[in-house]
């Protein structure tokens, strides 16, 4: 049996993974008591974790088929060896970048829920981070959604909304994009508001991203003042799990029940991250036990 401890890291989500050597091929027993571990704190640590880039890919094949990179906006994958991996970094490298992302803030958002399946979880792996700034946050959105007032769950009770696929969340424009002036007539998938998550069963607040979000079905105006009300809720501090990054950490986290962002930092230092994606299946609507759906 794979001996590993697992130490909460925040009220609300995150857990450390320790006594573990990610390069090692992981047992099934260990697998299983990781799964579980990851299903109760939804963002596990692992503190030293030396990986090469193959060794980050068959880590993450672990935990799902691997998903490819959104088409980032230069086109063509950052690492042509290994096209499944993802490079998030501020570097640049004769004037051209290494990595998506930049240096500066990454507002509060859920991975690629503009596409009809959205990945169900991601790993990133900091192979070189600043001394400050930089850090990192997730969400737990089956709290969000426990939480919620009554009249706010009520008002969006099998609402879905628009997750707008015009901007990553950096600010920049997707490729082959343009610009949106009615959120009504955003491009990207109509996700449920709350869904079901496939292994808990429970029900999770599922937002994506605030800008050009719409709530299908709605005056514009009320569309935006709930969307406002719920995002104000989902983000609140308690709610949340703070990374201050070490090089050589590796962060895996469940995409179907977090949000997350990041701040920004120095610009004259270096942040470089080596990331993979696991692919998910199309977010279901959560219906109340007892109830019949629709
Ligand atoms: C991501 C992401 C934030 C960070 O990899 O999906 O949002 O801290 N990264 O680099
Ligand atoms: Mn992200």
């Amino acid at each position: 049996m794979a001996s590993f401890t697992v130490t909460a890291l925040a009220p609300a989500l995150g857990a450390e993974i320790s006594g573990l050597d990610l390069r090692a091929p992981l047992a099934a027993d260990g697998i299983a008591a990781l799964k579980r571990a990851w299903r109760e704190h939804l963002v596990l640590r692992f503190r030293g974790q030396l990986l090469s880039d193959p060794e980050l890919l068959a880590l993450s094949r672990v935990f799902g088929e691997l998903d490819p990179p959104g088409p980032n906006p230069y086109g063509k994958p950052f690492l042509a060896e290994f096209p499944e991996i993802n490079v998030i970094s501020n570097v640049k490298k004769d004037g051209v970048p290494i990595g998506n992302l930049g240096d500066g803030e990454a507002v509060w958002h859920c991975d690629m829920t503009y596409i009809e399946t959205p990945p169900m979880a991601a790993l990133l792996h900091a192979l070189d981070v600043p001394p400050s700034g930089g850090d990192t946050f997730w969400a737990n959105m089956y709290l969000a959604c426990e939480t919620l007032p009554r009249a706010l769950r009520q008002a969006i009770d099998g609402r879905r909304a628009i997750h707008d696929a015009t901007y990553n969340s950096a600010g920049m424009m997707r490729k082959g994009m343009k610009d949106v002036t009615d959120p009504r007539e955003a491009p990207g998938a109509r996700h449920p508001l709350v869904v079901r998550h496939p292994e808990t069963g429970r029900a999770a607040l599922y937002l994506g991203r605030r800008r050009n979000s719409y709530i299908l079905g709605l005056p514009l105006d009320e569309s935006n003042e709930l969307l406002d009300q719920l995002w104000t809720h989902a983000t609140q501090p308690e709610f949340t799990f703070r990374q201050q990054w070490q090089p050589h950490d590796l962060i895996l986290w469940d995409n179907r029940c977090t949000l997350h962002r990041r701040d920004s930092f120095d610009p004259g230092v270096s942040r470089i991250m080596h990331r993979t994606q696991i692919k998910g299946a199309a977010p279901v609507p959560y219906v109340e036990p007892g109830t019949m759906a629709a």
